[in-house]
Formats: structure tokens, C-alpha cells, sequence
């Protein structure tokens, strides 16, 4: 009788599951060498904010999806829908999935909005479904539909390596205030990896970077490797990222492939109102729950 009551106020009476689905930001990221099959080794710290999508999620015959933002492609190609094909394949469970997705983190933008959607999917599969799989086990096949999507399984900080699917879970830092800034032009993550040269990269070791934003009395190295690769696509980039620097935050780094900066700190003067901007701040999960804000 217990289970029962608990089970409704998760669910609601409907059997649906509400989860938000939040972005991440790379606190550095450095490409380190490219493999065989076209993907690049790299080695990135990340952490997950509170600008979030949220999923409405429940079970049905077959697979549909909704989105407030008519932009996002709601069919087979969406991450939404490639995970409930992937739950489907390593669970057994012939489920099919109803889901209505309210967008907040912009595309294109470096931020992991459709990798997080991903892992958020596969998380309420999991529960709607009487969790069969571990969490591990969803973090390890996830990596197969995307890179970034495992990330999502940490409680919100981990240095990733290989492709980013090798996640080390880290404590969470302390909260800091994130502001997100991204210009109406997007850009696409292959295209900035293809135009990446490898001989400009950091060469700095990539524990060192992780120990300069783990340790107090250390100053973090903000890094991204993919900057340059963006600036060159994207050149008004460039000067965003100085006006930014000028405005008095701590720190201004471009996330991921782009091409939204997080401004940590913050600013003296006001935006301009032409760009996407949001102020948000760290988030981490705990280890039974999915996040909340
Ligand atoms: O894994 P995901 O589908 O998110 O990657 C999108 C694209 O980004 C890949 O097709 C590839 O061009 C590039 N990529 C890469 N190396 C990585 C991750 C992504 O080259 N580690």
C-alpha cells in the first residue's frame, strides 16, 4: 500500500513523469588527438546548470513527440526518440513513449540541450518501467547514440575523457553564478571539429587543468580547444567574447562547440538585448534522483 502512494506522487494519477533536463557547460575542453573513426580524444570538465528543458514523459503505444519550439525536429532524428529506440533495445521492454519537451536551452549552442534530453528520456524509461537498468548501465549505452549523453548520469561534475563517454564523477564545486550568452547564430558541432587544427591546441597537461578548478588556492584554466575553430566560422564570436571580458565577469570561456559563452562572476553593465542571455547557476543531483532546480 505504501509503494502504491509513493508510485502516484511521482508519477501524478496520469502515469506521467515531469523531469527537467538540464545544460551543461564545459569548464575546459581540450581536444587532444583525432581517431580512426573520425571522433576526437579529448579530455573536458563539465558541469551541469539550472537552465533546463523539461520533458512531460509517459508510456504509450507508440513513440510521439511534442516540442514547444517548432524549430527542433520531432521525428526519428531527434535524441528524444533515439533513446526510447535504445531503452527499447537493451532493456527487452517493447515500450513505446509519449513525450511533450518545453525547450529553454538554446541549439546549437554548446550546452548539451539534446544530449541532456537524451539521458532524461532514458532515466524516466527507467522508472516508468519498474528500473530494470542501473545507472551504469544507462550511462554505458548511452554513449552509443551520443558522446555527451553519459556526462548526464554524474550528479552534474565529472572530467570526461576518450570520445566524453569515459565519465569520472566528481564532488560538486561550490556554487557559482553562471551567466549564458549566445548570438542568434548557431553552429553545427561536426563542422567546428572539422575545422580544428590539431597543432593549435593547449598543450597542457589535462590533470593540471582539472587540479587548477579543483584545489582552492589554485587559479582554474579555462580552456576550449574548439574557440579558435569557432572564431574562424564565426568571427563576430571573437568580439563577443571581448565585449563580455570588458564587462567585468570573472571569467568568460565558450562552451563545448559553441556558440553560447558562460560568464562566471559578474557583470558591470548590461547585456546587449539582441543576444540570448540567461543568469543560472551551478546544479547537481543526488544519487537517487534526477534534477531538480
Ligand atoms: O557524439 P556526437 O553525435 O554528439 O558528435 C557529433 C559530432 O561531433 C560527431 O559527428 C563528430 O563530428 C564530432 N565529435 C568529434 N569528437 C568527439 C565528439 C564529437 O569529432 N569526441
Amino acid at each position: 500500500m505504501i509503494f502504491v502512494v509513493y508510485s502516484f506522487s511521482l508519477l501524478g494519477v496520469s502515469g506521467m513523469l515531469t523531469l527537467y533536463s538540464p545544460a551543461k557547460i564545459n569548464l575546459f575542453l581540450q581536444i587532444l588527438s583525432r581517431q580512426d573513426d573520425g571522433y576526437h580524444r579529448l579530455a573536458t570538465l563539465m558541469q551541469t546548470i539550472k537552465l533546463a528543458d523539461t520533458l512531460h514523459v509517459a508510456l504509450a503505444d507508440q513513440d510521439e513527440l511534442t516540442c514547444t519550439d517548432p524549430s527542433i525536429p520531432t521525428d526519428g532524428s531527434n535524441l528524444v526518440l533515439k533513446a526510447a529506440r535504445l531503452f527499447r533495445e537493451i532493456s527487452g521492454l517493447s515500450v513505446g513513449i509519449r513525450v511533450h519537451l518545453e525547450k529553454k536551452i538554446p541549439h546549437q549552442a554548446g550546452l548539451g540541450g539534446g544530449s541532456s534530453n537524451a539521458a532524461t528520456t532514458l532515466w524516466a524509461l527507467n522508472q516508468l518501467t519498474g528500473q530494470t537498468l542501473s545507472t551504469f548501465q544507462l550511462m554505458q549505452a548511452s554513449g552509443k547514440i551520443g558522446s555527451d549523453i553519459p556526462f548526464f548520469f554524474s550528479k552534474g561534475t565529472a572530467f570526461c575523457t576518450g570520445r566524453g563517454e569515459i565519465v569520472q564523477a566528481l564532488p560538486p564545486f561550490q556554487n557559482e553564478s553562471v551567466t549564458i550568452v549566445k548570438p542568434t547564430e548557431g553552429l553545427e558541432t561536426a563542422r567546428i571539429y572539422g575545422q580544428l587544427d590539431l597543432n593549435d591546441t593547449c598543450k597542457e597537461n589535462s590533470e593540471r587543468l582539472l587540479h587548477s578548478f579543483m584545489y582552492p588556492n589554485q587559479i582554474p584554466l579555462l580552456v576550449n580547444d574548439l574557440e579558435k575553430p569557432a572564431f574562424g566560422c564565426l568571427p563576430q564570436l571573437e568580439d563577443l567574447k571581448r565585449q563580455l571580458q570588458r564587462s567585468g565577469f570573472k571569467s568568460v570561456l565558450m562552451s563545448g562547440s559553441g556558440s553560447a559563452f558562460f560568464c562566471l562572476g559578474q557583470s558591470e553593465k548590461e547585456l546587449p538585448t539582441d543576444l540570448f542571455s540567461c543568469q543560472t547557476s551551478f546544479v547537481n543531483r543526488s544519487a537517487e534522483n534526477w534534477y531538480t532546480l
